[in-house]
């Protein structure tokens, strides 16, 4: 098994980083998730970003211990969904009173301290969240079959999910499209409240043009799912 260990880099205020041994070529799944409260700490993310990972997470294992199914990954699919949203404060709104709204009040009596870590996470690895996710799993050595969980899970591939024999990216896209800035939703208000959200950013991922279709896609996946466990969506509250 190979150890790592964490490193601070020489000026207080930079993200941190972890270094590995040289002859690991990725991370046991385990050993992250139980290291996952100083890889969030060594990344400076923010408190609602872990609450909306952990949740994620904490859902999934929900299905995963109710599971009559195909052969699953469990480590692999919590590992990912623990991870999956790492970058995802390059996209904050920290300027308006909506994106405000969803800080953690613990983070938001340090709002410049939350900027100035979005501008260094830009600065370091790039202002596209799913690109800063990738660099920072490259960097954790997290195992090839994680990076795709977490490349495939997301609701624009929903398409392509459904149809996938992959029930490990099923699971995780699912328990993922099932939490909301403030914890677990039905399907349906969780893309109302995400339309909601980036009503006024054009780019942003939900106002591509096939969204209905991929709701529609959600929804036969968590089908797919609860075909395959003793309880019912329902059920995840
Ligand atoms: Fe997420």
């Amino acid at each position: 098994m190979c150890m790592f260990e964490f490193i601070q880099t020489s000026h207080s205020n930079d993200i941190r980083r972890m270094s590995f041994e040289y002859d690991c070529d990725f991370m046991n799944s385990i050993d992250l998730i139980n290291n996952i409260e100083q890889i969030y700490s060594d990344y400076k993310i923010p408190i609602n970003l872990r609450n909306h990972m952990t949740t994620a997470a904490n859902l999934s294992k929900t299905i995963i211990d109710n599971w009559s199914g195909q052969q699953i990954n469990k480590d692999n699919i919590i590992l990912s969904l623990l991870l999956h949203d790492l970058g995802n404060i390059v996209k904050f709104d920290l300027e308006t009173e909506t994106g405000l709204k969803l800080i953690d009040p613990i983070d938001l009596k340090d709002i410049d301290g939350l900027k100035q870590i979005r501008k260094e996470f830009i600065e370091k690895y790039d202002d596209d969240d799913h690109i800063v996710t990738n660099k920072i799993l490259d960097e954790l050595k997290v195992n090839e079959r994680v990076k795709k969980i977490v490349k495939k899970h997301v609701f624009n591939n929903n398409e392509d999910t459904l149809k996938s024999l992959d029930w490990d990216v099923k699971i995780a896209a699912y328990s993922d499209q099932r939490i909301g800035p403030y914890g677990i939703l039905s399907l349906e208000d969780r893309f109302n409240e995400l339309k909601k959200r980036y009503a006024n950013r054009d780019h942003a991922r939900v106002n591509n043009s096939k969204i209905d279709l991929f709701i529609d896609c959600a929804f036969k996946i968590e089908k797919q799912i609860f075909a395959n466990t003793k309880i019912k969506p329902e059920d995840i509250k």
